[in-house]
């Protein structure tokens, strides 16, 4: 049984989606919750299935906290579900090509510093273009650089706003993150 860590900033709709997935699988479980926020809905969402949660300050993650803690509880496997913090070089080399990320658009596009959540919807409209979609890719040094392993996208039409391609791009992600993780494992 591989044991998984979601870590998440904000609402969490992927991880509830992974959460569901590996219920009742033989294969993984998810065996903890990690959040830099507190109040992030994620972790009621967490409680919803019994998985334990735990949560840090930016400064503690950077002095080494998140990395014990996921030692401590034997993780394989990190995913980032709507993770916003850089994560430290120190994490990414404790678990090379088993640290596994979402962007909300189709990488190399829409990627690096400053470009999550609605400021990657925005920027797709401000652009124009005609089609978007998500990218899982595992995480190295380099945040969004790592190798994509999945991409899918969606078309848009001018009359798509950025509220409706983080919908369409949402749907995308609740439809292949667990089963992709599932293949990765
Ligand atoms: C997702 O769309 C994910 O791709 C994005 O944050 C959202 C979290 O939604 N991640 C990034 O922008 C990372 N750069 P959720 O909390 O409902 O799962």
């Amino acid at each position: 049984m591989k044991l998984l860590a979601i870590l998440a900033s904000g609402s969490g709709s992927n991880a509830e989606k992974i959460m569901e997935y590996f219920q009742d699988s033989d294969k993984a479980t998810i065996a903890l919750v990690g959040s830099n926020k507190p109040e992030a809905f994620v972790l009621e969402r967490a409680k919803k299935f019994d998985v334990p949660t735990f949560t840090f300050s930016r400064k503690e993650m950077d002095a080494g906290l998140l990395l014990e803690k996921l030692q401590q509880e034997k993780i394989d496997w990190v995913i980032l579900a709507g993770f916003l913090l850089k994560i430290p070089v120190e994490l990414t080399r404790a678990f090379p090509d088993r640290m596994v990320n979402i962007h909300p658009a189709l990488l190399p596009k829409y990627g690096g510093k400053g470009m999550y959540g609605s400021h990657v919807h925005e920027a797709v409209k401000a652009a124009g273009d005609k089609e978007t979609g998500i990218t899982i890719h595992l995480v190295n040094e380099n945040y969004d650089e790592g190798r994509i392993v999945f991409q899918a996208s969606t078309p848009l039409s001018d009359s798509d706003t950025p509220e409706s391609i983080a919908e369409k791009v949402h749907a995308l992600e609740h439809k292949h993150f667990p089963e992709v993780i599932a293949s990765l494992l």
